[in-house]
């Protein structure tokens, strides 16, 4: 796994464990992911502190194991290399949360509440007022960021605002206490977001609008044929609308036959293709899309025990590393100072009595 050409640059991103990978993370983060694991150094968190800001019963934190290893299985089928990646779990590197806790007073309260992602996410989990621990989401994420020095941030829209609050958080403390951290780049998605089988703005587990990586061709096609068009168009002979209809949106995203893509568009326009035949296409490219991932999935799951190796030797590898930026912060800040002088004076204290 962790391979040791210091030279290249870092990348750190990674996902709540609340459900399995879907085509949007695909396409918002895991793509990128994948083209970039060659040129960067790559450390993925499977960040459980983050989920607690929205999910914190028994059973949520009981279930993000299972989650967790589904993630990291996903990703290799998705095509990271097993080799390069370094997978860790947020929770067992508690350097994390004193960074966290050093980082808070690098920030204020109004420049979090401008954050949009926070307010959308206190919605959706039906909380009346926001979290505290929520409302320092970002803080935490900038902690993530910077625990490596990473240098890169290969994130989806939602995230790019908590990408921007760690390059401020980056920022202040070099300004306040010397250089330390790198600035991490935002690396945005090719296609910036995918809408959901529904027609709904965003593809997401609790919307129930989700494809899977990990659907079976048989689902795929079910879902594909329950996806949301044109409401207007009642039979194949009516002229239907192309622009924001989800199913040339994904034909657009995971056909790479565009001149079929290009034929369909017209006979749709003119009312000359039946939603049978758009959608079964679909299907077919969306499985063709997924079936090499299928491969891959099988293959790593003939290797039993790989997922929980990986993840326990990203975590202890990547701990190591946080240890060593701690410790570089305590001493930009000046706060090792602090402790040691009352060290010092102790022992001096003890040999005077001793003498
Ligand atoms: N906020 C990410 C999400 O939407 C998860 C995450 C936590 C993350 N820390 C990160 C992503 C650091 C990139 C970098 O699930």
């Amino acid at each position: 796994m962790t391979t040791t050409t210091g030279a290249r640059p870092r990348m750190l991103t990674g996902d709540r464990p609340t459900g399995r990978l879907h085509l949007g993370h695909y396409v918002g983060s895991i793509a990128n992911r994948c083209a970039l694991q060659r040129d960067y150094q790559s450390h993925f968190i499977i960040a459980d502190l983050h989920m607690l800001t929205t999910k914190n019963t028994r059973e949520d934190i009981a279930n993000s194991g299972a989650n967790a290893r589904d993630m990291v299985l996903d990703s290799l089928a998705a095509g990271l290399d097993p080799e390069l990646s370094v997978f860790y779990l947020q929770s067992a590197i508690p350097e994390v949360m004193e960074i966290n806790t050093l980082f808070q007073n690098l920030v204020t309260v109004p420049r979090l509440e401008r954050v949009p992602s926070l307010k959308e996410m206190a919605r959706d989990a039906g909380k009346e007022e926001m979290p505290y621990g929520l409302l320092g989401y970002p803080v935490l994420q900038a902690a993530d960021i910077l625990c490596v020095r990473a240098h890169a941030v290969p994130v989806g829209k939602d995230n790019a605002a908590h990408v921007e609050v760690a390059r401020e958080i980056a920022r202040r403390f070099n300004n306040l206490y010397g250089e330390t951290f790198p600035v991490p780049e935002l690396i945005p998605a090719e296609v910036p977001s995918l809408v959901g089988t529904d027609g709904r703005a965003k593809m997401s587990k609790s919307l129930g609008n989700a494809i899977y990586l990990s659907d079976s061709p048989d689902e795929v096609r079910r879902k594909v044929r329950g996806m949301y068009t044109d409401p207007n168009r009642t039979r194949a002979d009516v002229p239907g609308t192309v622009e924001g209809n989800p199913v040339f949106h994904y034909h657009d995203a995971f056909n790479p036959d565009t001149a079929e893509v290009d034929d369909l568009k017209e006979r749709y326009r003119t009312g000359r293709v039946g939603d049978v035949e758009v959608k079964t296409r679909l299907a077919t490219a969306i499985n063709a899309f997924l079936d090499p991932m299928r491969e891959r999935r099988a293959r790593f799951e003939g290797e039993p025990g790989l997922v929980d190796r990986l993840i326990v030797e990203g975590t202890e590898a990547t701990r190591a590393a946080v240890r060593a930026t701690v410790r570089d912060m305590r001493r930009a800040m000046g706060l090792d100072a602090v402790y040691a002088s009352f060290t010092s004076a102790a022992q001096r204290g003890r040999r005077a009595v001793s003498a």
